[in-house]
């Protein structure tokens, strides 16, 4: 029998009174696969706050392609609604091009749509009228499959435009920050999305990410040394005891010794199964206190100055 396969979804679309063309899927508290909601049958008030309260709702593969085409319509309608609102759309399409670039690392489209969000992102976040903070808003209401990478995108972005990066830099900084874990796409997923610590096997599973996604880019034509070092070296510290060359200091190249702080930052920050969110000043703390000698510390300054 054909086992089913489940994609994460926004749930952003669902709404008080809205009925979809595919079904609705949840995780159990026991991990089972559950459908919460019919095609057809409409999302009552109660059901909302259901959906609001989860952390990831699903739609089967065979049904993946309804969703897509409803995805489309509902960004394109946001567009015209709140064109005062441009970074929840950035975000939006941001999050579905992620979707479709783990489900399928190698496919050269889904990689050149990547490139036009990064070029989107920085549209928004040069934008005059744009504040960190409506994204962070964003990003710890709705935490799901890959809004991490689009996280940690944001605030590379950010801070590489407040470093005063040139546009064509910024734009390498991006990619490799949109692209920085795609290598988890070929980690099993179940030690991905494992709740808790994980066995010295499985971390060790976890630790290939890095190289598989640098090999990954290499697949998709990159050749840029900036983004290739980015994604291959994110895991490094800066007292050497990284992963996976054991790199020290300045060894570690400019691009990973952003996407580092970016990406701690983020998963302190970021609401996940396990663990609750941290402000943005415990986060700061924590990492000033206690990580001085993993990440680039003048770094991480540069990222409290932007935060002011
Ligand atoms: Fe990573």
């Amino acid at each position: 029998m054909k086992s089913t396969k489940y994609l994460a979804i926004d749930k952003s679309i669902i709404t008080e009174g809205i009925s979809l063309e595919f079904n609705i899927f949840m995780l159990s508290s026991d991990k089972e696969m559950n459908c919460f909601k019919e095609n057809g049958i409409c999302f009552t008030h109660d059901d909302k706050v259901i959906v609001d309260s989860a952390d990831v709702v699903y739609v089967e593969e065979d049904q993946h392609n309804e969703y897509e085409i409803f995805y489309e319509n509902f960004s394109e309608e946001l567009k015209d609604i709140k064109l005062d609102h441009k970074p929840a759309v950035t975000y939006k399409h941001a999050s579905n091009v992620l979707n479709k670039l783990f489900a399928n690392p190698e496919a050269l489209g889904n990689y050149e749509s990547s490139k036009e969000i990064v070029n989107e992102m920085i549209d928004t976040i040069l934008d005059d009228d744009f504040t960190i903070k409506s994204l962070m808003d964003i990003a710890t209401h709705d935490y799901y499959t890959h809004t991490h990478s689009i996280n940690v995108s944001i605030y590379a972005l950010s801070l590489g435009a407040y470093m005063k990066m040139q546009p064509e830099t910024l734009s390498e900084l991006g990619e490799a920050a949109l692209l920085h874990d795609l290598g988890k796409s070929k980690v099993d997923s179940a030690i991905i999305t494992k709740d808790g610590a994980l066995t010295d096997r499985e971390f060790h599973e976890v630790k290939k990410h890095s190289d598989i996604g640098y090999k990954l880019g290499l697949t998709l034509g990159i050749n840029n040394k900036n983004i290739l070092d980015g994604i291959r070296y994110h895991h490094e510290k800066m007292d050497g005891t990284g992963y996976p060359s054991r790199l020290k200091d300045h060894d570690i190249p400019l691009f990973a010794r952003i996407i580092a702080v970016c990406d701690i930052f983020d998963a302190l920050t970021s609401r996940r199964t396990y663990k609750g969110a941290m402000s943005t000043f415990e986060a700061i703390k924590l990492m000033k206190l206690e990580m001085n000698n993993h990440v680039d510390v003048k770094l991480l300054n540069k990222m409290i100055m932007m935060f002011r």
